[in-house]
C-alpha cells in the first residue's frame, strides 16, 4: 500500500510543493489569521500567552447592554494599542509573513487577501487597501453604532484618560466601539459577499496563521476546496481542516516561505 503523505510537513519538506501549486496557480486567495501578526509582535488569540488566555471576549451584547463592559473593552483596546502601533510603524516593514504575503502578491496574481485581523497591517505592509477584504472589522478606528459617524482613536483615548468614562458619539450621543465585529455582532455582508465571490472564483486557497475556529470566516477553506481549489494551510498549530488540504504545512509561515521567495528572486520571475 503506497504510504500516505502525513498530512502536515514541515516547512522544509512542504516548500517544493507549496512551489508547485503557486506556480500552478491562475487566481490565488491568501487568508489570514493572527499568527501573520505575532512575528510584528501582536499576541494571536488561542496561542498559550495569547489575548484569551487572560482575557474572555466581550460579547456585543455585553458592550451595548453594560457601561461598565464598555469601560472594560475600551480599557484592553488602549492597553493592547501600543503593539499595534509599532507594529504598523516598524515591524510590520520586517515581518517575514507580511513579507511572504507581499511576495504572492507581487505575482499579480493574488485577487484578494481575506483577513480575520483588525490590525490594518496588510494595508500596512504596502497591499492595497482595495485587495484586502477585512472580515472582522478594522481596529484602528472607531464609528458610532447608531449613527455610523467614525471617530480617531486618539480624540476617545485622550477623553477616556481624563474621564474614565466610555466615549459617546459627538453627533448623536450614541454608543461609540472600535470598527470591528465582536462575537455575537453581525458580520459585514458586503465583505462576507465579497470574501465568498473571491473564494468560489479562485484555484488556489492559501490560509495563513489561523487556527480556522471561527465562523463563518473559517468555512471559506472548506468552500474553496469544495469548488475545485487547491487548499494550503500553513500554521504553527494544527487545526481541523488539514486533513482536507491539499498541502498542510505545520511550521512558521516566514519560514515556510522563505525558499520559495529566495528561488524567485533568484530567478527574478514571477512565479
Ligand atoms: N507562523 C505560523 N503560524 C502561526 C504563527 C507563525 N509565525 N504565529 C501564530 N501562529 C498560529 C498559532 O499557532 C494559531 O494556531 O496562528 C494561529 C492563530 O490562531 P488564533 O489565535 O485562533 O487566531 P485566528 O485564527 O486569527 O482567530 C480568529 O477569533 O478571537 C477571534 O476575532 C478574533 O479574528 C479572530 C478570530
Ligand atoms: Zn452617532
Amino acid at each position: 500500500m503506497a504510504s500516505r503523505l502525513p498530512k502536515s510537513l514541515s516547512p522544509a519538506d512542504g516548500g517544493a510543493r507549496l512551489a508547485q501549486l503557486i506556480g500552478a496557480a491562475d487566481r490565488i486567495v491568501v487568508f489570514t489569521g493572527a499568527g501573520v501578526s505575532t512575528d510584528c509582535g501582536i499576541p494571536d488569540f488561542r496561542s498559550p500567552g495569547g489575548q484569551w488566555s487572560n482575557n474572555m471576549p466581550i460579547s456585543f451584547q455585553d458592550f451595548v447592554a453594560s457601561a461598565d463592559a464598555r469601560r472594560e473593552a475600551w480599557r484592553r483596546k488602549f492597553a493592547m494599542q501600543p503593539f499595534f502601533d509599532a507594529a504598523t510603524a516598524t515591524t510590520v516593514h520586517e515581518s517575514p509573513a507580511h513579507a511572504a504575503i507581499r511576495a504572492l502578491n507581487d505575482t499579480g496574481r493574488v485577487s484578494a487577501i481575506i483577513t480575520q485581523n483588525i490590525d490594518n497591517l496588510h494595508q500596512a505592509s504596502g497591499i492595497p487597501a482595495e485587495r484586502v477584504i477585512e472580515l472582522h472589522g478594522n481596529g484602528s478606528y472607531a464609528t458610532c453604532l447608531d449613527c455610523s459617524e467614525r471617530h480617531e482613536l486618539d480624540d476617545i483615548r485622550r477623553a477616556f484618560e481624563e474621564t474614565g468614562d466610555p466615549p459617546a458619539c459627538s453627533a448623536c450621543g450614541g454608543i461609540v466601539k472600535t470598527a470591528t465585529v465582536s462575537f455575537g455582532q453581525p458580520m459585514p455582508r458586503a465583505q462576507m459577499r465579497r470574501a465568498l465571490g473571491e473564494t468560489l472564483a479562485s484555484d488556489l486557497f492559501i490560509a495563513l496563521g489561523s487556527s480556522l475556529v471561527v465562523m463563518p470566516a473559517a468555512e471559506l477553506p472548506a468552500i474553496a476546496k469544495q469548488n475545485g481549489a487547491a487548499l494550503v494551510i500553513v500554521n504553527n498549530e494544527a487545526t481541523g481542516l488539514d486533513a482536507l488540504a491539499d498541502l498542510a504545512i505545520r511550521g512558521d509561515i516566514g519560514e515556510t516561505f522563505a525558499c520559495w521567495m529566495q528561488s524567485r528572486a533568484d530567478r527574478g520571475a514571477n512565479i
